[in-house]
């Protein structure tokens, strides 16, 4: 991949050259213990400190910041329609906030500081509770300090359950993330550097599946898995990939599409982007098969393995074509001829080679609006403004109902992963001039490249866009609308 020149050196090992041929196949689920439930109801979870095996049991423990201690958190899980109550107790020692991300929910319950609540300050809580309309696959994580406080391992995965179970054997939350650690196991602490914000943002040289070095997931022949897949990443698309297995692509950032193959197996997500993947296991007892991701240098590195059984398969043949999964009640007539459209300009950063063209040779004084963000943080813009994503006016008021077009245009020299609170969005292929046929709370826009979206604003409030590669974001590239 070009577009990235600017790394931390890759360390050592789970290049595929050097796989090991011992396994142990390790549980999925060491995270279900000491969940708290409060008398009136409210799940109770801590972010606080802890430590995790990011390295491997054989090398010493990284220090990061968890729900209930833990990265990734609790895994969530509610049947769609009912209502989830969380109670956030702030065991840190400072302020934050819990984002469900790609939740079509009341805006009061979104979890944007200063914009739709107070930031939970230190031994303080927040109830959070809300019934998710939509089944899927989703992920809460802090929106506060994100460059640190996601960086330290702050995000979970919550699951909307279909009412009507889809036929599959297991089902896996897989929550892939990369960290920047020292020598010693420690979380690099240049948090939201000026560097790191001029270019593709926090980029880390260890990467993890669910924090483990390696994940093992033992499977039989034949059995089917659903696999839920995030980018928990701060800044890094990854090229994720399940060698020797159809991926299967059921459903994206949460939202259902016509079941379809991924070319060559790669999904290319975003930080924030979710793929379900119903995954049939199709090789003989005793296999073994890798999942990879990119390293950006067109090498590819092992984080998980498929590891067969070495009995008698499951059943005799794989289960045959899936059905789609049910639809989510999304409104999904887009009325374009009375939408309100906007051009959404992606500008600034480091690389100089747009630098002309977008900005006026530079973010001169007085060419942005530049509330919120210190002078010295404004890097980025979008649609012209540079700025925290909560202070100052909204870049659009809409009327409920309406249909808002966006065109996302990048002219800058890194790719954005474009976020949209509260909403899906269909994305238009240029190709046909037809909306693509599967919805996005992110989109991935690339280098030279402007991407259309257009969704219905049906739910009132004042919701934040952003890239969500998080030191993008805190260093400018942030706005808010506002459905009234
Ligand atoms: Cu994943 Cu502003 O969010
Ligand atoms: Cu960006």
């Amino acid at each position: 991949m070009t577009g990235v020149p600017f790394l931390h050196p890759l360390t050592r090992r789970r290049l595929l050259a050097c796989i090991s041929a011992t396994v142990t196949a390790v549980a999925l689920s060491k995270r279900s213990f000491g969940a708290e439930t409060a008398a009136d109801g409210y799940r109770v979870l801590h972010a606080r400190p802890d430590t995790a095996q990011l390295r491997g049991k054989d090398a010493g423990p990284t220090p990061i910041w968890g729900y209930d201690g833990m990265s990734p958190g609790p895994t969530l899980r509610v049947k769609q329609g009912d209502e989830l109550k969380v109670r956030l107790v702030n065991d840190l020692d400072q302020s934050t906030v819990v984002h469900w991300h790609g939740l079509r929910l009341p805006n009061a319950m979104d979890g944007v500081p200063f914009l739709t609540q107070k930031p939970i300050e230190p031994g303080q809580s927040f109830d959070y509770h809300f019934a998710p309309p939509d089944a899927g696959t989703f992920w809460y994580h802090t929106h506060f300090g994100s460059s640190e406080q996601l960086a330290r391992g702050l995000y979970g995965a919550l699951i909307v359950e279909e009412r009507d179970a889809p036929q599959v054997d297991r089902d896996l939350m897989l929550m892939v993330d990369d960290w920047r650690l020292l020598d010693n196991g420690e979380i690099q602490p240049s948090f939201g550097n000026f560097h790191d914000a001029m270019m593709a943002g926090r980029l880390g040289q260890y990467i993890t599946l669910n924090s483990e070095d390696t994940l093992d997931i033992s499977v039989k022949t034949n059995e089917r898995l659903r696999l839920r897949i995030v980018n928990t990443a701060n800044s890094r698309i990854f090229q994720f990939r399940t060698a020797q297995h159809v991926a299967r692509v059921m459903a994206v950032d949460g939202q259902p599409c016509p079941p379809n193959v991924a070319p060559n197996g790669v999904l290319r997500l975003a930080p924030g982007n979710r793929v379900d993947l119903f995954l049939d296991a199709t090789l003989a007892p005793g296999a073994r098969a890798p999942i990879t991701v990119d390293d950006l240098r067109g090498g590819e590195l092992q984080v998980g393995r498929l590891v067969y059984d070495a009995g008698p398969p499951l059943r005799d043949k794989p289960l045959g074509e899936p059905q789609p999964l049910p639809d989510n009640p999304i409104p999904a007539k887009l009325d374009v001829a009375n939408a309100l459209k906007l051009d959404v300009p992606l500008d600034g950063g480091g690389m100089g080679m747009m630098m002309g063209r977008g900005m006026g040779g530079g973010m001169g004084p007085g060419r942005f609006q530049g509330y919120g963000v210190p002078p010295q943080q404004r890097i980025w813009a979008l649609a012209g403004v540079s700025a925290t994503g909560h202070d100052g006016p909204p870049i659009f008021t809409v009327a409920r109902g309406r249909t808002v077009m966006l065109n996302f245009a990048n002219r800058s020299a890194f790719p954005h992963a474009m976020h949209v609170h509260g909403h899906h969005f269909r994305q238009l292929d240029p190709s046909s001039e037809g909306w693509r046929p599967y919805w996005l709370d992110t989109v991935i826009v690339d280098v030279e490249r402007a991407e259309r979206v257009a969704f219905v604003a049906d739910n009132p409030g004042k919701w934040m866009m952003h890239c969500h590669m998080i030191e993008h974001m805190a260093a400018g590239m942030a706005a808010w609308f506002q459905v009234t």
